[in-house]
């Protein structure tokens, strides 16, 4: 288990590192953590990565979006609004779950066991501190490794979601 403490640019950086490590990997990433903890910021640092340089939005309403980067195509998933894992299908999680790139998922828990065992689980807290999140990065499965979240040796730069 990896955890770290981080600022929001220390947050997007790490995500750009995600995102690169992801799309090289084809990872499955499930995103955990309360309203506001930053699983967009992290979503959108994570595309950036990807190599998408259109405006990476919350899929809090639409559920998907997908978007076409430099190093592959990127689906981003919020479940927030499911009530149940039975109401995966109707959302193409066969589609998510069986991507050959970088998945970003929201709210991950509410798919249950659907969820596929190779895997990154993160989560994001909030700490003491508002402007800081706590957080927690594990591989499961035959996930590859997770990149570290620091801190980070490279000077912060200026970021914001
Ligand atoms: N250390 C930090 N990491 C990420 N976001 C932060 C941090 N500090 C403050 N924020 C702010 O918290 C909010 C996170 O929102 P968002 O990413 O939409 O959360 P979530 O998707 O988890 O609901 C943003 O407004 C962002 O500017
Ligand atoms: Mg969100």
């Amino acid at each position: 288990m990896k955890r770290a403490v981080l600022d929001e640019p220390g947050l997007i950086r790490w995500g750009r590192v995600i995102g690169e490590s992801a799309a090289r990997e084809a990872v499955f990433v499930a995103l955990h953590g309360p309203l506001g903890a930053g699983k967009t910021c992290l979503t959108q640092a994570a595309c950036a990565g990807v190599g998408v340089h259109e405006t990476v939005t919350s899929p809090t309403y639409t559920l998907v979006h997908w978007y076409d980067g430099d190093r592959g195509t990127v689906a981003h998933a919020d479940l927030y609004r499911i009530a149940h894992a039975s109401e995966l299908p109707a959302l193409g999680w066969e589609e998510l779950e069986s991507h050959p790139g970088p998945v970003f998922v929201e709210w991950a828990e509410r798919a249950g066991e659907e969820l596929p065992p190779d895997r990154w689980e993160i989560r994001l807290d909030f700490a003491a501190d508002g402007a800081l999140r706590t957080v927690t990065a594990h591989a499961l499965g035959d996930a590859p490794p997770i990149p570290d979240p620091g801190p980070c040796a490279a000077p912060a730069r200026e970021a914001s979601c």
